[in-house]
């Protein structure tokens, strides 16, 4: 192979992901070289590069072969799952030549937390660089969202592949694939760790905006008595407004899809039982661990949990005969729009969670966030791509220091004015025994987060009771604490 033909990049793994980023950056015109512990699983790459008339795809069949076949500082990018197989390949990599000016660009779904141990373990040794991928297969090859982070000066290597390749969208926050010259969704999101992080709380969203979908579609079947086509037909009119994203878009057209063996809707067939590969529980924890409320995303989590309990759900079922009555029919429509109304006033509660999660973990790991790019690469490629993402990035550009989404006049508008519907419709759900956690848990964070008063003050006064763990008052300074010496008679306030 001469120099002319040596590849820009080189991609480990030719996984569904991996097959897709290497179609896509030959589509591109950068020459791509591929390997794969499966023998099978390389050669279908090699066929359908072929069979795609790609032919600047270059299989290897070792690690010292494709470490040969690269241009200089050789870029390789990981496509295998996150965990132990990332530094196992890291040292084979190392073992077969690879050196400190190499780059190794992991584009798993790693544990922001591991990429920043593996800056660590790895300085001095390669350049170690991370970028997540969202979008799932079809975002891969046609156009995903990329989140990198890791050392800048690498980025400017990656930068023009990750930018050809990423999803296009035009200003306005249109989503346009073809259109080359849109906003590319591609950023450099700051240092090692941030953009694995930035991608775990974007499926934080997509796990709270999936279980609102879902909620939506149980009540509109259990109160409005709708059919699985009826709710289909319903969510794409609601895809054209406020609520339009690729989640309600590919629901909508799920709940019109009929199961090919049975003639049922699919839907009907399906296993009410979710699968879950870690990154909302990972969201989950760092909501815990920093204090940042994110309950929407929590009880996303926690739903599908329940979800995996069938056998014990069946059998409470059985002891418990819930009295429901499907409304009237010409009380459908008001359902519909309140419904309507609470499933955007939710999303945007859950959004503004995962957008206060981000501030936070920013500040205490001190990056320096930029949340309007942020919600313009996710406009478009990835999953939670939606138009209300044009809005957080204009709210975030006109305000960067905003504190929280529930601030920005435009939401504290749409809010407002949808609040009447939200509770009603949560209240029905309530009054009907139909579940809606992350419906409820959006209004109640809502709730909670506008109380001037919280009854956090007898929960103080009952910790200082029993544990003598004190209180501070509203009369005095906030760095002084006091006790009261509840055994004594009468009881005496101390400061402490
Ligand atoms: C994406 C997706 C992708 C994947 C999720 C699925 O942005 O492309 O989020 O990363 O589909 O990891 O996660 P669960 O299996 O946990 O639902």
């Amino acid at each position: 192979m001469n120099k002319q033909q040596h590849s820009n990049i080189a991609i480990i793994g030719m996984g569904v992901m991996g097959k897709s980023l290497a179609l896509n950056l030959l589509d591109h015109g950068f020459r791509v070289s591929g390997f794969d512990t499966s023998e099978k699983r390389l050669n279908i790459a090699r066929e359908t590069a072929s069979q795609q008339n790609k032919s600047d795809f270059h299989a290897c069949s070792d690690i010292k072969s494709l470490l040969n076949s690269l241009v200089t500082p050789r870029v390789i990018a990981l496509s295998i799952p996150a965990g132990n197989a990332v530094d196992s390949v890291i040292e084979q990599l190392l073992s077969e030549g690879l050196s400190s000016e190499d780059i190794v660009i992991d584009t798993g779904n790693s544990l922001w937390t591991d990429s920043i141990s593996r800056s660590d373990l790895y300085a001095g040794r390669l350049n170690i660089f991370s970028t997540a991928v969202s979008g799932g297969e079809e975002g891969a090859r046609f156009g995903p969202s990329l989140m990198a982070s890791g050392d800048p000066d690498v980025w400017k290597y990656v930068e023009p592949m990750w930018l050809a390749i990423s999803a296009k969208i035009n200003p306005d926050g249109k989503d346009l694939p073809s259109l080359e010259t849109g906003e590319p969704c591609a950023a450099y999101i700051g240092p090692s760790g941030s953009g694995h992080y930035v991608k775990m709380v974007h499926n934080g969203i997509e796990y709270a905006d999936m279980q609102l979908i879902c909620e939506a579609f149980q009540i509109l079947k259990d109160i409005a008595g709708l059919s699985s086509n009826e709710i289909g037909k319903v969510f794409e009119q609601w895809n054209s407004g406020v609520l339009n994203s690729y989640l309600m878009e590919i629901s909508a057209d799920i709940l019109q899809q009929i199961d090919p063996v049975t003639g049922a809707p699919l839907v009907d067939v399906i296993q009410d039982v979710a699968g879950q590969k870690g990154t909302g529980l990972w969201t989950a924890l760092n909501s815990l661990e920093t204090a940042s409320a994110a309950p929407t995303i929590v009880q996303a989590v926690i739903s599908r949990a329940i979800s995996s309990q069938k056998a014990l759900r069946m059998q409470l079922s059985d002891s418990y005969q819930i009295d429901r009555k499907p409304i009237d029919s010409s009380k459908k429509d008001v359902l519909i729009n309140q419904l309507h109304d609470a499933l955007y006033s939710s999303k945007i509660c859950a959004y503004a969670q995962g957008f206060a999660l981000m501030a936070e973990t920013a500040k205490q790991q001190n990056w320096s966030l930029n949340f309007s790019n942020i919600a313009k690469i996710w406009r478009g490629g990835c999953i939670i791509r939606a138009a209300f993402l044009q809005t957080i990035a204009d709210t975030f550009e006109k305000t960067p220091d905003l504190k929280h989404l529930l601030l920005a006049p435009f939401f504290q508008k749409e809010i407002t004015s949808r609040l009447n519907h939200w509770r009603q419709l949560s209240a029905e759900t309530c009054l009907q025994g139909v579940a809606a956690p992350a419906i409820l848990s959006s209004l109640s964070y809502f709730d909670s987060m506008i109380a001037e008063q919280c009854p956090a003050n007898l929960l103080q006064a009952q910790r200082d009771y029993f544990g003598a763990h004190t209180y501070r008052r509203k009369d005095q300074p906030q760095d002084q604490s006091f006790h009261i010496n509840w055994s004594n008679h009468p009881r005496d306030q101390e400061k402490v």
